[in-house]
């Protein structure tokens, strides 16, 4: 069984709370919250306390087992609550799909659970179901680092864009676990990462991750990275997603689009690492997929200042759509392959 390589959420012995690692907060402290209703985890994920699609599936399946114990005891009102737990859960972030896969399986559970079964029992089937959520993720995570890290370059420079790390899954990471497996291979690429505008998780997270690691890593403001491509400085891409369509259209953090222009453009390869409950097959294209369009106040704002005239207009649409034949190969825990051939794999390990 895979560890992670360090792990930002944990529940309490007792299974009354969730401790989770503010992200709002790093790189310059490393504070913990608490959360122990469904409010609670519904704020954190809304507020980016924890981000990132899997991240986003996990802390809600933990958080919502450890919100149960505050359910009635009355089997029919555990049950109302519980749905209405789930549909606040539902109502935070739209665009990571990873997030529904969780609370789908949350959901077939407590209907799995028989007419008769009681409140603590309900409880129980609830938390094997979120720790089996989380264990399936870092396996996940795992494989698909070591089947990525072979398509990486053995030197030069590889970009990644947004935080597809440790910090964003349940464990070792999406695109940040293929570049570390990619360095335990010995290969000597130094890491670009995006800043990501607005909310920095590049510059933030990317690079504490990175540095905690030991791997070389350089911070880049969004618009260098054309520069550098054209320097000869970047061999590779890789990012991760939020949600990919049945046609292997993918949703990811706002910048990626451009990114995989200027790969194109280049004649560089662009890889997408993501784990299988990321794809959305009953989606046919990018289209389809809803795009969180969040507050303005993350674009007028910068380190605490006002960036902008003060009532002038901004768009905040955090994610967007790369077309699939943009990306070169997309990397799960199934397999590597192209976006077109997405739909056929199978899964072909336990
Ligand atoms: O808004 P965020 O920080 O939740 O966006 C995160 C991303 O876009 C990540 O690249 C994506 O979720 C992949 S995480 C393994």
């Amino acid at each position: 069984m895979p560890t992670p390589d360090f792990s930002h959420f944990r529940v309490s012995d007792d299974g009354q709370a969730l401790r989770i690692l503010d992200q709002r907060r790093l790189p310059t402290e490393e504070v913990w919250l608490e959360l122990g209703d469904v409010e609670a985890v519904a704020l954190a994920i809304e507020r980016l306390a924890v981000r990132g699609a899997p991240a986003i599936g996990c802390v809600a399946a933990l958080g919502f087992a450890v919100a149960s114990h505050g359910f009635a005891d009355d089997p029919a009102r555990f049950r109302d609550q519980a749905r209405a737990g789930l549909a606040r859960l539902a109502d935070t972030r739209p665009t990571a799909v990873n997030l529904f896969v969780a609370l789908r399986e949350l959901e077939q559970t407590l209907a799995a659970c028989d007419a008769t079964a009681g409140a603590s029992m309900m409880r129980q089937a609830l938390s094997q179901c979120a720790r089996d959520h989380v264990t399936a993720d870092l396996q996940a995570c795992d494989r698909l680092a070591r089947l990525g890290a072979e398509l990486l370059p053995s030197e030069g420079g590889v970009l990644t864009h947004c935080n597809a790390g440790a910090l964003a899954t349940g464990g070792i990471g999406t695109a940040l676990g293929v570049l570390l497996r990619g360095r335990e291979l010995g290969k000597r690429f130094v890491v670009f990462a995006d800043e990501t505008r607005p909310v920095l998780q590049g510059a933030r997270l990317t690079a504490w991750e990175l540095e905690r690691a030991g791997v070389p890593v350089q911070v880049i403001a969004d618009n260098m990275a054309g520069a550098l491509m054209a320097h000869g400085l970047i061999q590779a891409a890789v990012v991760g997603a939020d949600r990919i369509a049945r046609n292997g259209d993918v949703a990811n953090k706002i910048g990626t689009y451009s990114v995989a222009v200027l790969c194109r453009y280049h004649g560089i390869p662009l890889y997408v690492a993501a784990p299988w409950t990321t794809v959305d097959l009953a989606l046919a294209s990018g289209a389809e997929i809803p795009i969180e369009e969040r507050d303005a106040s993350e674009v007028r704002h910068h380190g605490g200042r006002l960036m902008t005239p003060p009532q002038v207009a901004v768009r905040n649409p955090a994610f967007d759509v790369t077309p699939a034949q943009l990306v070169t190969k997309i990397i799960t825990e199934r397999g590597v392959c192209t976006p077109q051939q997405l739909a056929h794999l199978q899964p072909s390990w336990s």
